[in-house]
C-alpha cells in the first residue's frame, strides 16, 4: 500500500480538493486497493470542518463529492505513516520541514513539482478569493495529481 498525505494550511480548501481529484483518478483507473490518500492542515483553525462550499461546489462540478471529508491537523506521525507527504505551496512546505523527523526529509514534496502543465510551485491559497481562484486551484491539482500516479505507478505499482 502507498501512502499518500496532501497538506495545505487550513485542510479546508486546497488539500482536501487535491484528496477529491486524487481519489478520483485513483479509483476511475482502478488502484484504489493500492493507494491510501488523506489530506491535513499545518493549521488547527478549521479541525473537524467540511471542506469550504466553494470548494465542494467545485469540486462537485468536476464529479467529485467531497462532502465527507473533514479537516484535522498534521502532526509528526504522519510522516511516519505516510510515503508521500506533499505540501500545496512552499509556506506550508517549510512548516512541515520544521516538524519532519530526521531520515524522513525525501517523503516531503511540492506537489506542483509533480505537475507538466504549469510552472507554479505554489498552489495559491483561494480562501480569499472568487469562484474563478477555485477553477484554477482544481486545474493545477488535475495536472499534478496525473504527474503523481505517473511517479507511483513508475516507483511502487
Ligand atoms: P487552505 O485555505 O489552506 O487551502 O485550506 C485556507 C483555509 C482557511 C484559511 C486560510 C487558507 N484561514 O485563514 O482560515
Amino acid at each position: 500500500m502507498v501512502k499518500v498525505l496532501f497538506v495545505c494550511l487550513g485542510n479546508i480548501c486546497r488539500s482536501p480538493s487535491a484528496e477529491g481529484v486524487f481519489r478520483k483518478l485513483v479509483a476511475d483507473q482502478g488502484l484504489e486497493e493500492y493507494i491510501q490518500i488523506d489530506s491535513a492542515g499545518t493549521h488547527a483553525y478549521h479541525v473537524g470542518s467540511p471542506p469550504d462550499e466553494r470548494a465542494r461546489a467545485a469540486a462537485l462540478q468536476r464529479g467529485i463529492d467531497m462532502s465527507g471529508l473533514r479537516g484535522r491537523q498534521v502532526d509528526e506521525r504522519d510522516f511516519y505513516l505516510f510515503d508521500y507527504i506533499l505540501a500545496m505551496d512552499r509556506d506550508n512546505q517549510y512548516n512541515l520541514q520544521q516538524i519532519c523527523p530526521p531520515d524522513h526529509e525525501t517523503k516531503l514534496c511540492l506537489f506542483m513539482d509533480y505537475a507538466d502543465n504549469w510552472n507554479e510551485r505554489d498552489v495559491p491559497d483561494p480562501y480569499y478569493g472568487g469562484h474563478a481562484g477555485f477553477e484554477r486551484v482544481l486545474d493545477m491539482i488535475e495536472d499534478a495529481a496525473a504527474g503523481l500516479l505517473e511517479d507511483i505507478r513508475k516507483n511502487h505499482l
